[in-house]
């Protein structure tokens, strides 16, 4: 059985050869852990969850259920796409719980962060909770705790993420991947088999656009932020940004400006673009995205998105800003 403390003696896993041996140790070692008993793992999409999920698929296949919450507040194509991988490609026991309307329905006219935190967390862990009792004999829980997690002391993820899970459940945890680096847990994940695009994901709040659409969120808000900000991961990828910026989203204050449309009067929010490079989250510079760019991506935003008249660019390093806007 695995401690909680990396010895000074394991090898860095940078290579897929070594990718390889750790999955195959885990494997026997899960299946000694949990034997022929069922495993239940909530499966947020990632890079962490996907990675354990895709572990204990080949360890233990259908004994393994996963469940993933649909917040509502997900970025677009994201649950579609958790779908897509552990559904149809890698044949997971996958349980999809659209829980859209009971997150909004509760968020509605609540604008102050941290109780916006505090609603999202919560409602996810009573989904959750909802969808185990509803199996009978499970023994395990898994997680996508990493060694980041274990070193941070002051519990500032597990405080912030919404994965964070009741303790009276009374399962026995299997977690993994707990003594690994999150670029070793990269790593592993493409040596499963993993798209790439899940391996490499940027970090993202547990709350998701919860915190990036500001104030009290409306629908209508809400699906703006996404189609914007879906609009500029486009752009990102296509002139080939996405892979030199370590994060890039967009946020939308509850604010309104006039603008000019079909010439009326056209009230609307304005979308900002906030990129920025940095390798602990600790403190971050500006990446400079080229004008022709930023012009491109205005251009879209407020032509193809309801709502939005303006796009603005944050130029503000952390500190004194932090990433996010909340
Ligand atoms: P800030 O805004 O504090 O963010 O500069 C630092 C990094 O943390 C991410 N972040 C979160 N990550 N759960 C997470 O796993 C959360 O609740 C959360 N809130 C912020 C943020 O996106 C940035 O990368």
């Amino acid at each position: 059985m695995q401690t909680d403390v990396r010895p000074d003696s394991m090898q860095r896993i940078t290579t897929k050869e070594l990718a390889d041996a750790f999955i195959t140790e885990q494997i026997a070692q899960v299946r000694a852990q949990v034997g022929d008993k069922k495993v239940l793992l909530a499966l947020s999409g990632g890079v962490d969850s996907s990675v354990v999920a895709a572990l204990l698929i080949k360890a233990i296949g259908k004994q393994l259920v996963c469940v993933h919450v649909n917040h509502g507040l997900m970025r677009k194509g994201e649950s579609e796409n958790v779908i897509e991988v552990f559904q149809n490609q890698l044949d997971a026991n996958l349980i999809y719980v659209d829980a859209t309307d009971r997150f909004l329905d509760l968020l509605k006219g609540v604008d102050e962060p941290e109780k916006k935190r505090k609603i999202i967390g919560g409602e996810f862990i009573k989904v959750f909770d909802e969808e185990a009792e509803k199996l009978t004999d499970i023994k395990f829980l898994a997680q996508g705790t990493i060694y980041p997690d274990i070193l941070e002391s002051d519990g500032v993820k597990a405080h912030h993420n919404v994965g964070g899970l009741p303790e009276d459940m009374e399962m026995e945890l299997v977690e993994p991947v707990k003594l690994l680096y999150k670029d070793e847990v990269r790593v592993v994940g493409s040596a499963l088999g993993l798209p790439d695009e899940m391996v490499y994901r940027q970090p993202f709040p547990g709350p998701g656009l919860g915190v990036r659409c500001l104030g009290a969120i409306t629908r209508d808000r809400l699906h703006a932020l996404r189609e914007a900000d879906a609009i500029l991961r486009e752009e990102f990828d296509k002139c080939g940004l996405a892979g030199k910026v370590w994060q890039y989203f967009i946020a939308v204050p509850d604010m309104k400006s006039v603008g000019v449309k079909d010439s009326k009067r056209y009230e609307g929010w304005p979308a900002i673009i906030r990129a920025v490079n940095t390798t602990d989250a600790m403190t971050a510079t500006i990446e400079e995205i080229p004008y022709d760019i930023l012009h491109k991506i205005t251009n879209r935003i407020t032509n193809e998105v309801d709502g939005i008249n303006r796009v603005l660019l944050d130029l503000t390093p952390k500190p004194i800003g932090t990433i996010e806007w909340e």
